[in-house]
């Protein structure tokens, strides 16, 4: 059995691997892409949905709040979903991802953190769930002008307050 971390973790690089192959060429390639923007939002699903709500209470305020600074990064991330990609906006995700994923992995990681709260045998429930996730049919790219194309921009926009 494959503990839940050890599925995301795994699907970080899946990812990264799809983010690189649409990227390889002179201009974006459309299939590895949407492989990759369809996974990652499916990605995003299961630790908002599965995984942090399953630790949210258990971990006390310090998780609380490494939860909420992903929370706020997964939004940035997600807005830069949106428009039809060109090689600089894969790059920025690229640079949005590596910093995004570092937080998640590795022994002070925010993954780990979990593990802790939940030990191992709803890890591995949970983990099974992940990887029956179904697959994420995401909405076609927006083509409204002024879409947010960087990581700063977006990381600014998801950080503002509510109203602001
Ligand atoms: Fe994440
Ligand atoms: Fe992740």
């Amino acid at each position: 059995m494959e503990r839940v971390s050890d599925y995301l973790i795994a699907d970080h690089a899946r990812l990264r691997g799809l983010l690189a192959a649409a990227a390889a060429g002179a201009a974006v390639e459309p299939e590895a892409f949407a492989a990759f923007r369809a996974g990652l939002l499916r990605h995003i699903g299961i630790e908002e949905k599965l995984l942090f709500p399953a630790v949210r209470d258990g971990g006390g305020a310090a998780l609380a709040e490494r939860l909420r600074a992903l929370h706020v990064e997964h939004a940035a991330i997600s807005s830069l979903l949106v428009p039809a990609p060109d090689l600089a906006l894969c790059g920025e995700l690229a640079g949005l991802l590596a910093a995004h994923d570092a937080q998640e992995e590795g022994p002070d990681g925010v993954y780990e953190a979990c593990e802790v709260v939940l030990g191992a045998a709803a890890s591995e429930a949970l983990g099974a769930r992940a990887r029956a996730a179904p697959a994420v049919r995401p909405a076609p790219h927006g083509d409204r002008p002024g879409l947010t194309r960087t990581a700063a921009e977006a990381l600014r926009l998801a950080r503002r307050p509510r109203g602001a």
